[in-house]
């Protein structure tokens, strides 16, 4: 049987308060439709239609390249509407899974669980348990304990509304069996919509018998609805994803203060300190330790690395024995070799620094090839940009750049050359020499400073 995934997405999300569609809102980053949309593709289906109404091209052109199908709601007439519009994309050979836009943390193994209830006889659906029902549509149940209908909120008695077993919404049944039933549905309800949940009691009546799944925890079935919600849901998705590091065999200083906002992967004997965010693609080898509040961006770390507090690193390669930090800037394209210092205050910006080479404080180092075993002093600068184009300097293996040099680039230093403090370098220097362009030092005897004019 072919899997067909239906991912309700029309809503507008008016308590967002945003002029952003809902399932944009990000979690971790990424938009919460693309977390259901990534979800559902772990377990393989044929197709993935979603269904959207509100802001409908921004949200296309934001997740053009998820390669999902596309089913426009104009008017959001209800859930079983929504179904609806999907439906010339279903065969009737097909098995239909329905999932809501705003509803990220659903676990693929409780999705399968749920297709796994869809047969001749019988469908699928996806039920909570409660403390506070309150909106929920409420799951009956007969005498036998079978469900029997679904009643929304709205349409309740005073009995069914203390029912606090509710419908998450997301469900699993026979195409055939749902193309025939939302051709009946009707909107004779408080809400005058054509509700997806009447066709529990349809399928009751037709002799498919439901079978509920339970989630695991309810964070996986709680949608947003407000920025409160959202913010819970964030909470709640950073402690699961600090629990896989954990589970990993990283060491966290405190997992509720690591924010993970990509996809991680971590060596042996690695530990993290507070406040650290990290994004996109992080590749962390062996024995690293990552100090506290440090930012760090698709970026690749060697083994027995340290970073030490208050560094940002982005789209970068730290090499094995390095250390970097503490209040170090790493900026994209950067490739630092094994062994390497960057120390405080310094920015390495799309440049190679060699095996054993620092640069430990107070400098700028931008478009730059730097060789082995290179002390940069302090305060050294390339200066890489002539106000409109960027130019590279080249620094050969062995040598020693004196504190407050100036590189004016294209430059090139060769190997073993020497650059005394204070120098400004315009031009090439040789291999093995010295390089000073300071005025030598003389003395006034007797200088006295000038004093303020009396009026
Ligand atoms: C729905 C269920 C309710 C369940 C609750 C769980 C129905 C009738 N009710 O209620 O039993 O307890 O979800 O959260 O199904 N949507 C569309 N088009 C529409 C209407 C909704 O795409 O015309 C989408 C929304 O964007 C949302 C989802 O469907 O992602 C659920 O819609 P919502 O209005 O939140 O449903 P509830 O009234 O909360
Ligand atoms: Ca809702």
């Amino acid at each position: 049987m072919a899997l067909s995934i239906v991912i309700l997405a029309a809503g507008q999300g008016t308590r967002m308060k945003s002029g952003l569609p809902k399932v944009l809102h990000p979690l971790a980053t990424k938009p919460l439709l693309e977390h259901v949309i990534d979800t559902a593709k772990t377990i393989r289906p044929q197709k993935i239609i979603v269904v959207y109404g509100h802001g409908g091209n921004l949200v296309k052109d934001k997740l053009s390249h998820t390669g999902v199908q596309w089913v426009e709601q104009a008017q959001q007439l209800g859930t079983g509407h929504a179904v609806d519009q999907a439906i010339p994309l279903i065969d009737a050979g097909d098995t239909v899974l329905v999932l809501y836009g705003d509803v990220p943390l659903t676990k693929s193994e409780t999705l399968e669980n749920l297709i796994g209830k869809v047969s001749k006889t019988s469908m699928g659906l996806l039920t909570v348990k409660l403390d506070n029902p309150a909106g929920y549509g409420r799951i009956v149940r007969n005498a036998k304990g079978d469900v029997e209908r679904i009643v929304e909120q709205k349409d309740a008695n005073a009995d069914q509304l203390k029912i606090n077993e509710v419908n998450t919404g997301l469900l699993a049944v026979s195409g055939a069996k749902l193309q025939d039933w939302l051709k009946r549905l009707e909107n004779k309800n408080a809400q005058g919509e054509y509700y997806l949940t009447d066709i529990i009691a349809m399928a009751v009546s037709e002799n498919i018998k439901v079978e509920t799944v339970q989630a695991a925890n309810e964070s996986e079935v709680m949608g947003v609805n407000d920025k409160r919600q959202l913010a819970e849901l964030e909470r709640k998705f950073q402690r699961e994803q600090a629990d896989k590091l954990m589970i990993a065999g990283v060491t966290l200083a405190d997992p509720d203060r690591i924010d993970i906002r990509g996809n991680i992967t971590t060596g042996k004997d690695v530990s993290i300190d507070i406040n650290v965010i990290l994004q996109g693609k992080v590749e962390i080898g062996n024995n690293v330790s990552i100090g506290p509040n440090n930012v760090i961006r698709d970026t690749k770390i060697g083994d027995n690395v340290q970073i030490q507090a208050n560094c940002v690193i982005e789209e970068s390669i730290i090499g094995n024995d390095s250390r970097i930090g503490p209040f170090a800037r790493v900026r994209p394209e950067s490739r630092l070799a094994e062994n390497t210092h960057i120390g405080n205050f310094v920015e390495i910006k799309k440049s190679d620094v060699g095996v054993g080479s620092k640069v430990n404080h107070l400098s700028y180092i931008g478009d730059s090839v730097i060789g082995k075993d290179v002390n940069i002093g302090a305060g050294t600068i390339t200066c890489n940009y002539d106000g409109a184009n960027k130019h590279q300097t080249v620094i050969g293996d062995n040598v020693f750049i004196g504190s407050d040099t100036q590189l004016v680039a294209p430059v090139k230093v060769g190997d073993g050359a020497t650059i005394a403090a204070g120098t400004t370098i315009t031009k090439d220097v040789p291999a093995g020499e010295l390089a000073i362009s300071r005025t030598p030092q003389s003395t006034r005897k007797g200088w006295k400073r000038p004093t303020k004019n009396r009026k």
